[in-house]
């Protein structure tokens, strides 16, 4: 048995304190989902999430890059093929751009198939005098103000993992199906390139871009080629709903490891990364590659402690840290923590969430971000890396394939009155896939300079 493991069962998070879980009213209809779920087959395979740990064991020296991306929080009626495959587009545009930029693999991974329950600040909320339980995501309730939308319904577990399945099957038949070949996601990079605003800075990489892939077929490597033509998209999702995760949770016939077979990888919120918590117990004996989430006002000690219990071996690509500072924080939280993890000789992904801690309220009531915001996190995160000596790891966005008014900025500066004009999301605001794209294409420029 490897370190990891002792004294660990997927049950073992019962006996830690769970924050942010739902009140079920019906114990016993719970106890039947859970059944249920235990019995339905693992989502993905766990030759796949090792497979992803030696990717990402790659990004903790710098020689491959994390680019994972998606909804703040997937919706049940948002699950169609036209949403799966615009998403999956921009992010496959994306990772062109910066596969390009850093001559490095980027590791594709969506916040996609099964990111559907959510942390809240409270446990209920109260309009107009009425109190009602929050909405923590289509998994567990329904976020209209009623009573009967707001109680938690474990029904919705069934109903996300039948979500997660339809959805991760779609991705799976567009990037093996030549949906997302090289010709076709360059091809979609020129369309953006030609229709931004932002167009002639972004063009000259587009065109290098499509210099080296007709190079390429020129020197006979053929379209069909499965490195051409196929891609793999990882899926993660915040591993919020422990019964879920536990009932998902399997041990793998080849290695006789356990995984958590929802998703690729997992991660822990900031909300819930408590050092003796339940989250942290019940993550430390999966074997998948795993996420903490790190916000500004963190201890050093409490990282160093969840550093020991969640990757005790140092195994390189076990743990991704995602910092989420805000641009106003980033300067002073990211430096003494690099440091530290340096001294200490700690593999490390080093992930930036440039969203999280630079949201604020819009005049006209939207919860936003700003454009420039999130790049200057990014270029900051970029800049002390570099200076630190440390490795810049990855990228995590709150985005969407589709043409959404969610965020201030971009090159069509959209402003504070124009977010309703197509306001979708239920929880946080996405870049929409211009803005995401821009985002890839200054990122290029910065690492390649
Ligand atoms: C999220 O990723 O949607 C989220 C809630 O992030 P954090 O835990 O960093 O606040
Ligand atoms: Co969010």
């Amino acid at each position: 048995m490897s370190v990891i493991q002792k004294n660990w069962t997927k049950s073992s998070w019962k006996n830690f304190t769970a924050l942010q879980q739902p009140n079920w009213p019906d114990p016993q209809a719970v106890e039947r989902v859970l059944a249920n779920l235990s019995s339905l087959p693992p989502l993905v395979f766990a030759g796949e999430i090792r497979s992803l740990k030696q990717l990402l064991a790659k990004a903790v020296t710098g020689d491959a890059f994390l680019l994972q991306g998606g909804d703040c929080s997937e919706n049940f009626s948002q699950v169609t093929a036209p949403n799966i495959r615009e998403t999956l587009k921009v992010l496959l545009q994306m990772a062109v751009v910066l596969t390009y930029a850093g001559g490095k693999p980027v590791i594709k991974m969506g916040r996609i198939a099964g990111q559907f329950a959510k942390p809240r600040s409270a446990d209920l909320e109260t309009v107009d005098g009425l109190e009602l339980p929050s909405y923590r995501g289509d998994m567990v309730n329904k976020s209209e103000f009623t009573l009967e939308a707001r109680t938690p319904n474990p029904k919705y577990m069934l109903k996300g993992y039948n979500m997660a399945a339809s959805t991760l099957n779609l991705l799976r038949a567009f990037t093996r199906g030549g949906y997302g070949s090289l010709q076709r996601v360059q091809a979609w990079n020129q369309e953006f390139v030609a229709q931004s605003p932002m167009g002639r800075s972004y063009d000259r990489m587009a065109k290098q871009i499509s210099q080296a892939i007709r190079f390429m077929e020129t020197i006979g490597i053929s379209a069909e080629t499965p490195q051409i033509n196929q891609t793999q998209l990882f899926t993660s999702h915040e591993a919020l709903l422990l019964q879920y995760e536990e009932a998902l949770t399997r041990v793998d016939s080849i290695t006789g490891d356990w995984y958590d077979c929802s998703a690729h990888m997992l991660w822990i919120g900031e909300r819930t990364r408590q050092v003796d918590g339940a989250h942290v117990e019940f993550l430390r004996g999966v074997h998948n590659p795993i996420g903490v989430k790190i916000g500004p006002s963190y201890k050093i000690d409490d990282i160093k402690r969840l550093i020991a219990i969640l990757n005790p071996d140092n195994e390189p690509g076990r743990l991704t840290l995602i910092t989420r500072f805000g641009l106003k924080k980033i300067e002073k939280a990211l430096s003494p923590l690099l440091r530290e993890a340096k001294k200490e000789g700690y593999n490390i992904v080093w992930s930036c969430d440039p969203m999280h801690a630079n949201t604020y309220t819009a005049k006209s009531g939207h919860k936003t971000r700003n454009f420039n915001d999130i790049l200057s996190e990014i270029t900051c995160f970029f800049e002390t890396h570099w200076s630190e000596g440390t490795v810049p790891g990855g990228v995590h966005f709150e985005m969407t394939g589709n043409n959404v008014t969610e965020c201030t900025g971009g090159a069509h500066n959209i402003l504070d009155e124009e977010l309703a004009s197509n306001y979708l999301t239920s929880c946080d605001p996405r870049l929409n896939a211009e803005q995401s794209l821009e985002v890839a294409f200054q990122i290029a420029d910065m690492i390649r300079s």
